[in-house]
C-alpha cells in the first residue's frame, strides 16, 4: 500500500488557507494551483533519469534528464482542472487524458460522460488530479478507465481524502499510489468531507 500524506509545512500552510469559507473564487483556484505543483514534486520523485553530455561553460558537462515523455496528466473533470496548472507548471510537456464523472447526489455513485485518452497509455504514468477523494468511487471509476486502456502505471494526486474512500482503493488496487495533503476525519451523510473544503467544483467554478 502506497498512500502518501505529504505534510509539508508550505503544504500545510496553504490547504489550511484554503478552508477558510469566506475565500474568492481566485484565491480558491490559486491555492490549488499551489498546493498541486508541491504534490507533483513530491509524486515525481522516482521518476527515472538518465545520464546525457551537454556543452557547458567551461566544455562538456554530465548532466541528468527525465527519461522518455511518459508522463500523461488525468484531471477528473471537473474539480480535477482546478489543479491541473500546477501539475503543467512542473511538467510543461506532459499529455493531458481527461475523465468525465460526476457523482450521483442520491446514490453517490459516479456517472461517466466522457473519456478522451492520450496515445501510447501502456508506455505512460498516469498522474489522476482530483481535489476530493470522498467515497473512493470517481477514483477507482477512473483507474479502472486507465487500466482499461492499457495503463499499468497509476499514481493520483489529491487536496483531501478520507481514509473510507483510501481504504477502497487500496483494497481494489493496492499498485495505485495516492499522495494526499490531507487525510480528513470523515464523511458527513452527504457524502461531503469533514473538515475538507467544501464542494470544490463550485469553489474552482464559481458555481452556486
Ligand atoms: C467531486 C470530486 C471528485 C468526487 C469525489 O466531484 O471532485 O471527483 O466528487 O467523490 P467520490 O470519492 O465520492 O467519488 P463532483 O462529482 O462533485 O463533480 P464536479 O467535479 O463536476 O463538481
Ligand atoms: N466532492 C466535493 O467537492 N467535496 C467533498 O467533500 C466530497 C466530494
Amino acid at each position: 500500500m502506497a498512500v502518501y500524506e505529504v505534510k509539508h509545512p508550505l503544504i500545510q500552510h496553504k490547504l489550511g488557507l484554503m478552508r477558510q469559507s469566506e475565500l474568492s473564487t481566485k484565491q480558491f483556484r490559486e491555492l490549488s494551483s499551489e498546493v498541486a505543483r508541491l504534490l507533483t514534486y513530491e509524486a515525481t520523485k522516482d521518476l527515472e533519469t538518465e545520464t546525457i553530455t551537454v556543452n557547458g561553460w567551461a566544455g562538456p558537462v554530465s548532466v541528468h534528464q527525465i527519461k522518455g515523455k511518459k508522463i500523461t496528466v488525468v484531471p477528473i473533470l471537473r474539480a480535477g482542472l482546478g489543479m491541473m496548472n500546477g501539475v503543467l507548471d512542473m511538467i510543461p510537456s506532459a499529455k493531458v487524458s481527461v475523465v468525465g464523472l460526476y457523482r450521483d447526489e442520491e446514490t453517490l455513485e459516479p456517472v461517466a460522460y466522457y473519456q478522451k485518452f492520450t496515445s501510447g497509455m501502456e508506455e505512460r504514468i498516469a498522474l489522476i488530479i482530483d481535489p476530493m477523494l470522498a467515497t473512493g468511487g470517481s477514483l477507482l471509476a477512473t483507474i479502472e478507465m486507465l487500466k482499461k486502456s492499457g495503463c499499468r502505471r497509476i499514481k493520483g494526486l489529491f487536496l483531501v481524502a478520507v481514509p473510507e474512500g483510501i481504504e477502497k482503493i487500496t483494497a481494489a488496487h493496492p499498485d495505485v499510489e495516492i499522495y494526499v495533503a490531507s487525510i480528513d476525519e470523515r464523511l458527513n451523510e452527504q457524502g461531503y468531507i469533514l473538515p475538507g473544503l467544501g464542494d470544490a467544483g463550485d469553489k474552482i467554478f464559481g458555481t452556486k
